[in-house]
């Protein structure tokens, strides 16, 4: 007996382990779709990027063979608008990234999602009725996607987004339900088990986390009256969008630390590093926030992967590729404006531009060997008064991503390199070249310090070792490419 208790608390302990890494490292994939490698813009392809206009608001179809299919039957029937709802409301909840494997066929799943204990596989939800969810009912869907209990019976582990979708409401999910079981085209491949060993693998300590740790689904009632916009933002980023996976802290049990803005400010405040990078914080907060960023700011960088501030990268990357750029006009304004409604948690003095690195620079004469690589690497993109070249080269100066005491995406970035996500408004995402090769940690080191601390920065200063730990799992962008 005792000897069962202590597997069954080890087996708990190891699989809230496994389900929390898992959670956690939900992430840490390939991007689905990496963009042929566009050559590094020069000269004047560089300044016809930068003064192009940028085309105006379109929404790509979210399903585009569905699309096809509708428009080709002539008026669409309100089935067909059922549909086109569900593939719309896929893209929102970005189901594509993590239920497709490399090269595999839409939804059907297959895809590594990496923790300690062994990977865990994403699952089939295509219609194929004996590998898929064909012969789900809508009980059966609804139930997974509010409680995390599969058909089967047992709970899935959170890195499928659970406690976020649990807030759909009763109207979406039914169209959902119809995408994905009338809609999306069945795929026969079958579903591999998880890497995971057996005492390890038992998915009765994941329903004890389910009941710990996901609050009890209440589906989303629109309010009655009040501000429609804001309540739309709420409903996205908080529900379909699960912006929070990534964006609020989590705690050693690995839970997000809040699920919603009203009941704490720890929500949206950032904090996590997700397939090695770290994430800022979504909240109306200076000091990597998202303070002073307009509301047409914040839908330029959702729908195009860049804006006036910084440029797209890392697991964000997907996000705008495969779920934001998708998304309407009407609905882009609504996350916009429900994420500048955040009140700050960490809040910081305004960013002010500081003239001396860029005077000394201009004027030839570097102060530290990380001024002096700048000069000679970096400069020739993102200048050397560190304000980059309108959206073709991110502006270093102000940039969030400098002004944390989180140095972790500054680092991997420059040993990695880093392609802007390229969406149907912004075709070829560009391309900043690995440096793991030409430049030592030091050298990485001196450099990222100065970066974080020219021009009115406030990130602060790293070592040889922070940059060490960071190239054992850096990946040059290059390598990634078809
Ligand atoms: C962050 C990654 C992630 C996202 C985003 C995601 N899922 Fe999942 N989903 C998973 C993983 C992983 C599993 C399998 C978990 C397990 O086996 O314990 C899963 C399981 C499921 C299952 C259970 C399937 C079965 O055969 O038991 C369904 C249904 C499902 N997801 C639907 C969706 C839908 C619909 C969306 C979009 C609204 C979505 N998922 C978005 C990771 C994700
Ligand atoms: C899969 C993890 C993940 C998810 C889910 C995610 N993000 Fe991000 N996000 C990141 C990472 C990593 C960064 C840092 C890289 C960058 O700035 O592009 C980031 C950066 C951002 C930034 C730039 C902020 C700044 O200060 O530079 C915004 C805005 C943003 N995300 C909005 C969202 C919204 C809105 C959602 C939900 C619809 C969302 N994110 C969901 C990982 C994620
Ligand atoms: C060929 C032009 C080019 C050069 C040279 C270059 N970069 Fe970049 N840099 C870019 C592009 C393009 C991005 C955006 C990449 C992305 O979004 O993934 C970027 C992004 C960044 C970012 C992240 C900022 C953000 O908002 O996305 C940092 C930090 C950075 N570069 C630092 C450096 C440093 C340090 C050097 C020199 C060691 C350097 N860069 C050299 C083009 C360049």
């Amino acid at each position: 007996m005792k000897r069962l208790i202590l597997t069954s608390s080890l087996a708990l302990g190891a699989a809230m382990l496994a389900a929390a890494a898992a959670y956690n490292l939900a992430y840490a994939h390939d991007s689905l779709t990496v963009a042929a490698p566009p050559k590094p813009p020069m000269g004047g392809r560089l300044l016809n990027r930068e003064t192009a206009p940028l085309q105006p608001f379109a929404v790509p179809p979210a399903d585009a063979a569905l699309s096809q299919r509708i428009a080709a039957k002539g008026s669409p029937s309100a089935d067909d608008q059922l549909l086109l709802r569900g593939a719309y409301l896929a893209r929102a909840g970005d189901c594509v990234a993590c239920h497709t494997s490399k090269g595999g066929a839409p939804f059907a799943g297959g895809l590594a999602l990496a923790s300690p204990l062994g990977a865990i596989y994403s699952t089939n939800i295509t219609p194929d009725k004996e590998h898929g969810i064909g012969d789900w009912s809508y009980e059966d869907f609804a139930r997974l996607m509010r409680t995390g209990v599969t058909r089967a019976g047992y709970t899935v582990y959170p890195a499928m987004p659970y406690p976020s979708y649990s807030r759909l409401s009763e109207e979406d999910m039914q169209a959902l339900y119809a995408y994905f079981t009338k809609a999306v085209p069945p795929s026969a491949q079958a579903n591999r088990a998880n890497d995971i060993p057996w005492p390890l693998s038992m998915r009765w300590p994941l329903s004890i986390w389910r009941k710990l740790f996901a609050p009890t689904p209440t589906p989303y009632a629109a309010p009655a009256g009040g501000d429609q916009e804001l309540a739309r933002g709420a409903y996205l980023v908080e529900g379909l969008g699960h912006c929070g996976s990534c964006h609020t802290p989590r705690s050693t049990t690995l839970q997000e630390k809040s699920l919603r803005d009203d009941s704490s400010r720890l929500y949206l405040s950032g904090g996590q590093v997700v397939d090695g990078w770290s994430v800022p914080s979504l909240r109306n907060e200076h000091g990597g926030g998202i303070a002073g960023w307009s509301q047409a700011d914040l839908v330029e960088f959702l729908r195009t992967g860049r804006n006036q501030f910084t440029a797209s990268f890392g697991a964000m990357n997907d996000v705008v590729e495969h779920s934001m750029q998708y998304l309407s006009e009407a609905d882009l304004n609504a996350i916009s404006r429900y994420l500048l409604s955040l009140s700050p948690r960490n809040d910081a003095a305004p960013y002010r531009y500081d003239e001396v690195s860029a005077t000394a620079a201009y004027e030839g004469r570097p102060q530290t060997p990380g001024a002096a690589l700048y000069l000679d690497r970096c400069a020739a993109c993102h200048r050397s008064n560190g304000t980059g070249y309108g959206k073709a080269f991110p502006a270093l100066a102000g940039n969030p991503v400098l002004q944390t005491g989180d140095a972790t995406s500054a680092i991997r970035i420059i040993l990695q390199g880093g392609r802007q996500p390229a969406t149907d408004s912004v075709k070829g995402g560009l391309v900043m070249a690995p440096y793991a090769q030409l430049l030592n940690d030091q050298q990485v080191a001196e450099v990222t310090s100065y970066i974080q601390t020219a021009w009115g920065n406030r990130g602060g200063t790293v070592s040889a070792a922070d940059v060490a730990k960071i190239r054992k799992t850096a990946k040059p962008v290059e390598d990634r490419a078809p």
